[in-house]
């Protein structure tokens, strides 16, 4: 589709973030990035919980970094969202969009008017009962996609689709060919980690975890008994004036809670492995600000015993007049994951 472009918008705890992509004839290129930070409270575990201030952001980014389109590919990641791998006979598409209501009502823990359906197809198989569709099916909430949306619209642009988060990491940093076998992609953010796993882009498991940074920051706070900024400083290693005490107390509940963290993915890793069994994860790549935490990369690949390495969104597409440095680059470099990947959807 040459000459279109995309803006592909993440609301996350921390802030709201958007990236433009425009596709032309030489490929995909990323024309604009930008981000504007949230306070605490106004973004809670992916639904936005305080309108104004989610309003007066989206506002600001659009105006601070020069976004022109309006129209968005906007992500949902909450604790209300069920994915799951799921069978269905054997249908076209068209029948699926019409039929998938009446087909999975006893899957999903809400009524099926209250929520936004998706069936992303993986596998078509030759079961005992005939042909069929093997996929994975999402469900969200309706009311908590709702509250994002309206705060998207109030800011003046418009929603033209909405993405599941993890499918937007699966885009923005799983390796597309198949000859690299199956990966695991985990985008760990401050309240909120996406945990992809597929095979060529194809997702064969998709975990929405309701943690990340802000766990880790929260037990620093705790233990020091110091504000949540200070307690941020101290977990980026960015505030020295701690006494050596102070730091050792700082050091294990840091330790501590990427732990917690660590053994949650493996557990969902071996839930997956059991039930997979031929389709090892070879491999973990990262993104998110979580992953930024001191020595998060390499408790995992110890946890896990499997190589982890960082997601490359960026070296997904070609780098257009973003006005951003190389060290501007490399510092969105995670947190560009889920808005590039989202922007990859519309065309996708
Ligand atoms: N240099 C760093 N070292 C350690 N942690 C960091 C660093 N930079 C960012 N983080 C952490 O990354 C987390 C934010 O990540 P990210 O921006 O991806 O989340 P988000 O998308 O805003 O939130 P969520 O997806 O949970 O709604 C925070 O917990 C923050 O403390
Ligand atoms: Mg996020």
């Amino acid at each position: 589709m040459p000459g279109r472009n995309a803006v592909g918008l993440d609301i996350g705890t921390s802030g709201v973030r958007a990236a433009e992509l425009s596709y032309g004839r030489d490929g995909i290129t990323l024309e604009k990035f930008g981000q504007v930070a949230l306070p605490e409270g106004a973004v809670r575990d992916g639904e936005v919980i305080d309108q104004a201030v989610v309003v007066d952001a989206l506002k600001a980014l659009w105006k601070g970094s020069g976004f022109r389109e309006k129209r968005v590919a906007l992500g949902v990641a909450n604790q209300r969202v069920v994915v799951r791998q799921l069978d269905l006979p054997w249908m076209t598409r068209s029948e699926l969009k019409v039929s998938l209501p009446l087909q999975v009502q006893e899957f999903l823990p809400m009524a099926v008017e209250d929520a936004v359906l998706d069936f992303h197809v993986t596998e078509e198989l030759q079961g005992p009962e005939g042909r069929q569709l093997r996929g994975l099916l999402v469900a969200a909430a309706k009311d908590t996609v709702m509250s994002n949306v309206t705060a998207v619209q109030a800011a003046g642009l418009r929603v033209t689709s909405v993405d599941l988060t993890s499918f937007a990491v699966l885009r923005g940093t799983g390796r597309p060919h198949s000859d690299v076998g199956t990966e695991a992609l985990l985008d760990i953010g401050a309240r909120v980690s996406n945990l992809v796993i597929h095979s060529g882009g194809v997702p064969r498991f998709v975990r929405v975890l309701l943690s990340g940074g802000q766990d880790v920051t929260d037990a620093i706070a705790e233990r020091l008994g110091v504000p949540a900024a200070l307690a941020e400083a101290v977990k980026r290693g960015t505030d020295e004036q701690l006494t050596p005490e102070e730091r050792e107390l700082a050091t294990s509940a840091l330790q501590l809670m990427r732990e917690v963290f660590v053994d949650e993915v493996r557990s969902s890793l071996d839930y997956y492995g059991a039930s997979n069994p031929q389709f090892p994860v070879e491999r973990i790549l990262v993104s998110g600000g979580g992953s930024l935490l001191d020595g998060i990369a390499p408790h995992l690949q110890q946890v896990t015993r499997k190589p982890v390495d960082t997601g490359d969104v960026l070296g997904r597409v070609r780098l257009g007049r973003t006005g951003l440095d190389e060290d501007q680059l490399a510092a969105i470099q995670p947190l560009a994951a889920v808005p590039v990947g989202l922007a990859l959807g519309v065309i996708s």
